[in-house]
């Protein structure tokens, strides 16, 4: 909150700060406006409307499916939910690996959906893309190691960075993205010595998943924290069992309408604006 009442928002040099006076930056994945209000009122720093979106909400096998007009909805969705942490969207499959100035475009639909920052996979072959984003004024968050947009190449979400050769790519890939202009790295799914290495040889705020406590801060998957995911990956934790709360709660309510118990005079209106006499022909109520 700063002097005006007025709560301060998480911005992209913020990342560096936080990282330079050894603050974890915690953030999470959210979708949908209320998912968002709840992420922000428990005091997160950055919320992501990942490309997730496609398992968690969309029901999709992968990332593959989102599109740009999907990402757009939903980082709009969340933007209306959020007051302080910052709001990062991912750029989808497609939409900047073709051509450097769709990028730009695309990341600039994602701008005016309601992000601070835009995401994107891949390191020095894209750093020119993240150079060309950057200089329209867009920070980039980088993404490194499984890199869900190339699961077909990787044959399934398995561990990057696990040999020498691979190790030595992705700290290039590191350097290139910072020298591109990049804000901060996702480092997914990646030996967590590998992360530590890359956070100390890189300038940029690393945020991990699945690659140990080394980086500057943690994602997490929403719905995986929840207990919203049909199957949570080994890398997450699990803090709550939504599914099974929403399940009992309109079981409940099911229930209460087959037992009559629902609705009670309390949930219904009676016809005193129109004297008492019911709803009239025409009414609005
Ligand atoms: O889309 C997503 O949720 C992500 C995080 C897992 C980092 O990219």
């Amino acid at each position: 909150m700063n002097q005006e009442g007025l709560v301060k928002r998480v911005t992209v040099p913020e990342l560096a700060r936080m990282r330079a006076a050894g603050h974890p930056i915690v953030a999470i994945t959210a979708y949908t406006t209320p998912e968002a209000r709840c992420c922000d009122a428990a005091g997160v720093d950055v919320v992501l409307v990942g490309d997730s979106l496609g398992r968690a909400v969309l029901g999709l096998p992968d990332e593959l499916g989102v599109t740009v007009e999907d990402m757009e909805r939903h980082t709009a969705a969340v933007a209306r939910g959020v007051r302080r942490a910052l709001v990062v969207a991912d750029l989808p499959f497609l939409s900047y690996q073709a051509e450097p100035a769709e990028a730009v475009r695309n990341a600039g639909r994602l701008v005016r959906a309601g992000a601070s920052a835009v995401k994107l996979e891949g390191g020095l072959a894209m750093a020119g893309t993240v150079e060309r984003i950057v200089a329209a004024g867009i920070p980039v968050v980088g993404h490194l190691g499984f890199t869900p947009q190339s699961v077909r190449r990787f044959g399934g979400a398995r561990v990057q960075g696990r040999g020498r050769r691979e190790a030595d790519q992705l700290l290039a890939d590191a350097r290139a993205l910072e020298t591109a202009g990049a804000s901060a790295l996702v480092l997914e799914l990646i030996p967590a010595e590998l992360a530590a290495g890359v956070t100390a040889a890189s300038g940029l705020p690393t945020i991990g998943i699945g690659a140990g406590p080394g980086c500057n801060g943690q994602i997490l998957v929403l719905h995986d924290v929840v207990g919203l995911s049909p199957r949570v990956p080994r890398l997450a934790r699990v803090y709550a069992d939504l599914a099974r709360a929403m399940s009992a709660a309109v079981a409940a309510y099911a229930a209460d309408v087959r037992g009559g118990a629902f609705p009670r005079p309390e949930n219904s209106h009676d016809g005193r604006r129109w004297g008492g006499d019911g709803i009239q022909p025409g009414s609005d109520a």
